[in-house]
């Protein structure tokens, strides 16, 4: 049986271009739709790129056709949640509305498998540190909620489908490709390592903690922090294991232990070689004290490990990125 090429949305974002250089290191055919609102041409190297939104049934299905798509790795959306907050529309319009065109597109054109990026703000502030996938789902803003819409869709068009699906709900993602060939280049970026590695080669003056009054062992939020290119890998396992004939399953990603604000500080400062210059500040709404990953399932359904598991090697490879992008701004 001969097999499809892989559609890869928001191929030019930043997971997406990570995952799009492991599946083509792979030897994977693969297509990316990516409308570069807040990807960047040059992610996707010289994979076949076509510009345009997942929202767009025309492009959708001629993309579906024209490359014989059999499986979809659906990364684009908007990610920013305080921006969710103020813009609720946007979020459920390009993330759960854009979704479900995409999610029908592929219906119609007999897509098999289905890899959703999901989030660990599907959680809200869980009872308890540690967020299994059966913890209760209850999101505290739009872009958690738009995210935990689109996870039904997919479970119900599974049901009345052949198509099988893998949810990854991704915890705090960092770092970047260690060969320095992509990284994250989010523009206006709110993520603590993106944010202190900006710090670092002159961006931004200072970083902010936002609470040194949590219950935590130092007082600033726990959070699990992955290197993107083990969250990138996760993704090839959760296709390997869907083209095995697994059942369609959700998946948290996380390395199952946290590091408070001041630990991350601590590894920058290291990684960097001089102290970083910080503002302590008022509790950012909405932030849970700690949120950390319950990652037994994802080892035992994919057989995933981690490679990359080490705080300093997270900082570093960011701010590698960060400074090549200060020379060479994309
Ligand atoms: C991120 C994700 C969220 C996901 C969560 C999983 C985005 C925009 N958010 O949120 O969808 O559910 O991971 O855990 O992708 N902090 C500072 N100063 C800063 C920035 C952050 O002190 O300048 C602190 C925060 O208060 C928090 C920690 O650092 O305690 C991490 O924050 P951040 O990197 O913004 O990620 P999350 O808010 O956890």
């Amino acid at each position: 049986m001969t097999r499809g090429s892989i559609l890869v949305t928001g191929g030019a974002g930043y997971i997406g271009s990570h995952t799009v250089l492991q599946l083509r290191a792979r030897g994977e055919q693969v297509v990316v739709l990516d409308n570069l609102y807040t990807g960047f041409r040059q992610a996707v190297l010289d994979t076949p790129l076509v510009v345009g939104s997942i929202g767009d049934p025309e492009v959708v299905r001629a993309t579906l056709r024209d490359y014989k798509v059999d499986t979809v790795l659906h990364f684009a959306a908007h990610t920013i949640v305080p921006e969710s907050v103020r813009n609720p529309l946007k979020y459920y319009g390009n993330n759960t509305c854009g979704t479900r065109n995409l999610l029908e597109c592929c219906a119609e054109a007999g897509v098999k498998h289905f890899v959703f990026s999901s989030t660990a703000a599907v959680y809200g502030i869980p009872p308890t540190p540690y967020a299994d996938e059966s913890t209760p789902t209850a999101p505290i803003n739009p872009y958690g909620a738009s995210k935990l819409m689109s996870e039904g869709m997919l479970r119900d068009l599974a049901v009345a489908t052949p198509m099988r699906y893998v949810v990854l709900r991704y915890f705090n993602v960092a770092g970047s490709d260690p060969a320095g060939r992509i990284g994250q280049s989010t523009r206006e970026a709110t993520l603590l390592v993106k944010v202190a590695c900006e710090v670092v080669v002159g961006k931004r003056p200072y970083l902010s903690i936002f609470g040194t009054d949590y219950p935590t062992p130092d007082g600033t939020g726990v959070r699990d922090y992955i290197h993107v290119d083990d969250l990138a890998a996760a993704h090839l396992d959760a296709l390997s294991y869907l083209r095995e004939g697994g059942e369609s399953t959700i998946l948290n990603c996380g390395y199952g232990h946290g590091y408070s604000v001041r630990e991350v500080i601590r590894s920058v400062e290291r990684v960097s070689g001089r102290p970083l210059p910080v503002r302590e500040e008022a509790r950012r709404e909405g932030d849970p004290p700690v949120l950390v990953a319950r990652a037994d399932r994802i080892r035992s359904t994919l057989g995933w490990t981690a490679r990359l598991d080490d705080l300093d090697t997270i900082v570093r490879t960011s701010l590698d990125w960060e400074r090549k992008l200060l020379n060479a701004p994309w």
